[in-house]
C-alpha cells in the first residue's frame, strides 16, 4: 500500500485544495479552543491551527495532551497566507497521532556538545542539522555530476587493505584470517593510480579511516574522501582541475541550496567570490612570509593548522600552497626535478580560517625512484610490489587529489566544527550513536 499525501514543500500545488500531510510535532501551543501545531516533514515545517469547532472530538482528544516529537497525520485546507512562514497554513478538519513521543530530551534552550551528540540520532531531526545534510546531499550531487561530465570513471576501492596508503602512524588494524593484518583504507589512491592507467581518467568517493589521536575541530576517523586521478596530467594541470571542482561545487550549492544556506546564517558573498584561478604560493615563500610576520617555523616543517589561518587571512579565495619539502610528505609523490629537497604536491587550503581541504600530487613514475623512497620510510616492500609494478609496465606522468567532504562541507556552511557535517561522527571519543 502506498500512502498518498502532500509534503510541506508541495504545500504551493494544493492551495486552497484539501490535503493530508504526515510528519512530527516541531512545536505545539494550546488555549483551550484552539491549537496551533508545527509539522516537520524533512522538507519544511507548516503551521496547523486546530480549531476546537472545526475538528472531530477524537482529533480534538489527540491533541490534548500532544507530546513534542510525536508522529502525527492531519488531514485539512491549505491556505496561502503571506504572514505564515513558507507561505502556507492549513486548517485542519482531523489529526491523528500515530506514534506518541516519550518527553524529548532535547528541549529549545543550550544544550551541552556532549549532550547533543548523545542524541545525535535525535538532533538530526533539528532544522540547522537538516539543512547541512542538504548541502552535504548536494555537495555529493555536484561532485559525481562534475566527474561524470569530464569523462572520468568512478572506480570503487578497497576498504580493507593490505599496504599503507598515507602514514603507518594512523591505521586501524583488524585480523584477516590466516592473511595477517589488514588495514582499514586511509586512501584509495594507490588503487586509482592502478586504474588511470586502465582508463585514464577516474575517482574513487568513499570513506576512509585514520587512526588520529588527534581531538581537533578538523579530524574525523571516518570521513569520506573524493580522489581523482589522471594520466598525463602534471602538477600545474592538478591545480587547474582543483580550482574548476571546487569553484563548480560552490556554485551549485549557491544556486540550488540557497534556503538552507540563508537557514545557516551563512554569508553568501563569500562563496560568491569563489571562481578560477585561485591564488598560489609556493612552499618555500609560505615559509618565507610566516617567517617575516614573525611566526617560528623552519624550512622542512609541515604547516599546522595555525600556520594556515595566517597564510589565507585577508584572502577572499582559496590558496594553492605548492612543493612541499619531501620530509613533509608522502612517500609517493614526484620528485621535483628543479629543486629535489621538494615534490610537486599542493595542499588547497580554504579561506575564514578553514583550513585544508585537498592534499594533491603529481606521482613519482620513476621505479627506482620509488622504490627509494619506499625503502627509506622503512614501509613493507611487499605489500607494495603491485604499486611498483605500475612504474614496470609502461610508467607513464599522472597526478590526483584527495577532497574531504566533511571539511568541504563545513566550510560551505560555516560550520567549523566537523561533527556536525556528518550524520553520524566518528572520532576518538565517540563511536555511539
Ligand atoms: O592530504 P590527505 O591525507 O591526502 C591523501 O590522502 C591523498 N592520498 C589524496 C590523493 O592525492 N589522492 O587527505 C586529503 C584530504 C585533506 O585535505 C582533508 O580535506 C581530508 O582529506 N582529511 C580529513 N578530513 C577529516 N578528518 C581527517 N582526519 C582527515 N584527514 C584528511
Ligand atoms: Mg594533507
Amino acid at each position: 500500500m502506498e500512502t498518498v499525501f502532500t509534503s510541506v514543500r508541495d504545500l504551493a500545488s494544493k492551495a486552497g485544495q484539501e490535503a493530508t500531510l504526515l510528519g512530527w510535532v516541531a512545536k505545539f501551543r494550546s488555549s483551550g479552543k484552539i491549537a496551533f501545531l508545527g509539522l516537520r516533514d524533512g522538507t519544511g515545517t507548516v503551521q496547523v491551527v486546530i480549531a476546537r469547532n472545526e475538528v472531530d472530538d477524537e482529533s480534538w482528544e489527540a491533541v490534548a495532551d500532544l507530546s513534542m516529537e510525536s508522529s502525527v497525520r492531519v488531514s485539512g485546507t491549505v491556505r496561502q497566507d503571506d504572514r505564515a512562514p513558507g507561505g502556507y497554513e492549513i486548517t485542519a478538519s482531523q489529526v491523528e497521532v500515530i506514534g506518541p513521543a516519550d518527553e524529548y530530551p532535547i528541549q529549545p534552550k543550550e544544550h551541552g556538545v556532549d549532550f547533543l551528540l548523545n542524541n545525535r540520532h535525535l538532533w538530526l531531526r533539528h532544522g540547522r542539522q537538516v539543512a547541512i545534510m542538504r548541502v552535504r546531499d548536494e555537495i555529493v550531487k555536484a561532485i559525481r555530476d562534475f566527474f561524470y561530465e569530464r569523462d572520468f570513471v568512478l572506480v570503487d576501492s578497497p576498504i580493507l587493505t593490505g599496504a599503507i596508503g598515507e602514514s603507518a602512524g594512523t591505521l586501524f588494524s583488524t585480523e584477516y584470517f590466516d592473511l595477517g593484518t589488514a588495514y582499514l583504507a586511509q586512501t584509495g589512491q594507490l588503487y586509482v593510480e592502478a586504474a588511470a592507467a586502465a582508463l585514464g581518467k577516474v575517482y574513487c568517493f568513499g570513506p576512509t579511516f585514520r587512526a588520529e589521536k588527534s581531538k581537533t575541530r578538523r579530524h574525523l576517523t571516518e570521513f569520506w574522501m573524493v580522489e581523482p586521478e589522471v594520466a598525463w596530467l602534471d602538477s600545474e594541470g592538478n591545480m587547474r582541475l582543483q580550482e574548476e571542482f571546487v569553484s563548480c561545487i560552490v556554485g551549485r550549492v549557491l544556486e540550488r541550496r540557497a534556503p538552507e544556506l540563508e537557514q545557516l546564517d551563512r554569508d553568501v558573498s563569500r562563496l560568491e567570490a569563489i571562481s578560477p584561478p585561485f591564488d598560489r604560493l609556493s612552499y618555500t615563500d609560505a615559509i618565507a612570509f610566516l617567517q617575516g610576520t614573525g611566526v617560528e617555523i623552519e624550512w622542512g616543517e609541515d604547516l599546522g593548522a595555525e600556520h594556515e589561518t595566517v597564510l589565507t587571512e585577508g584572502r577572499e579565495k582559496p590558496l594553492f600552497v605548492f612543493d612541499y619539502p619531501r620530509e613533509a610528505k608522502a612517500f609517493y609523490m614526484k620528485e621535483n626535478p628543479e629543486d629535489p629537497r621538494t615534490v610537486k604536491c599542493n595542499d588547497l587550503l580554504a579561506p575564514e580560517g578553514y583550513g585544508e581541504i585537498i592534499g594533491g600530487s603529481q606521482r613519482e613514475d620513476d621505479y627506482d625512484r620509488l622504490l627509494a623512497r619506499i625503502r627509506e620510510e622503512g614501509l613493507p616492500e611487499e605489500a607494495y610490489d603491485w604499486y611498483l609494478d605500475l612504474r614496470r609496465h609502461g610508467t607513464f606522468p599522472h597526478s590526483g587529489f584527495g577532497l574531504g567532504l566533511e571539511r568541504t562541507v563545513g566550510w560551505i556552511c560555516g560550520v567549523p566544527h566537523l561533527r556536525e557535517t556528518i550524520a553520524f561522527p566518528r572520532m576518538m571519543t565517540r563511536l555511539t550513536p
